[in-house]
């Protein structure tokens, strides 16, 4: 059987880090919302003696192997419910790699959500707990729409806002190391328990807690790694994208990506264009939910 999937990209509308974990990570608070721009999967499984996992992609320098996160989502699934099965993996990329737009995970969460619409194996907590093991950013994919992320961000609840947005996303030619980003921010921060953050977080909890029960607020726009991600790339983004009408900018996750909020199509596909002439790589994309993924 062969079915098609898209894997949407993720923004950070909000991320901020709270605290080093025992096991390694730290703690998050973040809201996460899906955007239109996406890679497509074709996947194809039958059942066989033996279990084969094949993957191509048009993506230059993207493993292939175990060190794909698609390859080890679906290594999971076949393990979790003992499939034996032949599975080939098409993967057309869009999302630019490391970008801080969550390609990698969302690839991994379309790749659960493809073999259990061949299998129905799974209940969705399944799922959710396969996607968790994965990384931290797939439960979210595997949900979409806009979400608060707790936890190292595995913890997923679903807000009931419904912004119908336009953006722009853009990035230039530099890269992020997350780990280094997360390292920079402890350099800074140390345990996160000093009294500037405390009150950084305090100002921010009760517009998370009106998001929570509902009530018809903007979500917090703000990014902690912003302090630690010095790419002169990302300033002239963002400087383009205001000039350009942007009602605000943010980059997503640890970057480089920026994403700037637009009023209409037009002015976010003019600024998409003028940065292109500029040389970034830059998208249109508008929100995406929960409806759009079945
Ligand atoms: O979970 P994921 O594989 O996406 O994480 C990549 C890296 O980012 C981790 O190895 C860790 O260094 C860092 N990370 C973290 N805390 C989080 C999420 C990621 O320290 N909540």
């Amino acid at each position: 059987m062969t079915l098609i999937e898209k894997a949407y990209a993720k923004i950070n509308l909000f991320l901020d880090v709270t605290g080093c974990r025992e096991d390694g990570y730290h703690d998050i608070i973040s809201i996460m919302h899906s955007v239109s721009l996406c890679d497509i999967l074709t996947v194809t499984a039958e059942p066989a003696d033996n279990t084969a996992i094949t993957i191509v992609t048009d993506a230059k320098n993207l493993p292939t192997d175990e060190n794909n996160l698609v390859f080890r989502a679906a290594s999971a699934y076949l393990s979790r419910f003992d499939i034996k099965a032949e599975i080939n993996i098409s993967l057309e990329k869009h999302i630019p790699i490391g970008a801080g737009l969550g390609g990698g995970s969302s690839d991994a969460a379309a790749t659960l959500r493809a073999l259990n619409k061949i299998f129905k194996l799974a209940t969705y907590k399944q799922l959710l707990e396969l996607a968790a093991k994965i990384g931290s950013d797939v439960p979210f994919c595997l949900a979409g729409g806009i979400a608060l992320c707790t936890g190292r961000g595995e913890q997923v609840i679903e807000l009931s806002l419904n912004l119908k947005k336009i953006f722009v996303i853009a990035i230039g030619k530099e890269r992020v190391s997350t780990p280094k980003a997360y390292a920079e921010l402890d350099k800074l921060y140390g345990d996160y328990t000093n009294e500037e953050k405390g009150k950084e977080n305090a100002d921010y909890t009760k517009k998370i807690i009106d998001l929570l029960l509902g009530v018809d607020a903007p979500a917090p726009i703000y990014n902690i790694f912003e302090q630690v991600t010095n790419i002169d790339e990302i300033d002239k983004i963002k400087e383009i994208m205001t000039k350009n009408g942007a009602e605000y900018t943010l980059m997503s996750g640890s970057g480089p990506s920026v994403f700037g909020c637009f009023a209409n199509c037009e002015s976010a596909a003019l600024t998409c264009e003028k940065l292109c002439r500029y040389g970034y790589t830059a998208f249109v994309a508008n929100s995406v939910y929960i409806e759009d993924y079945i």
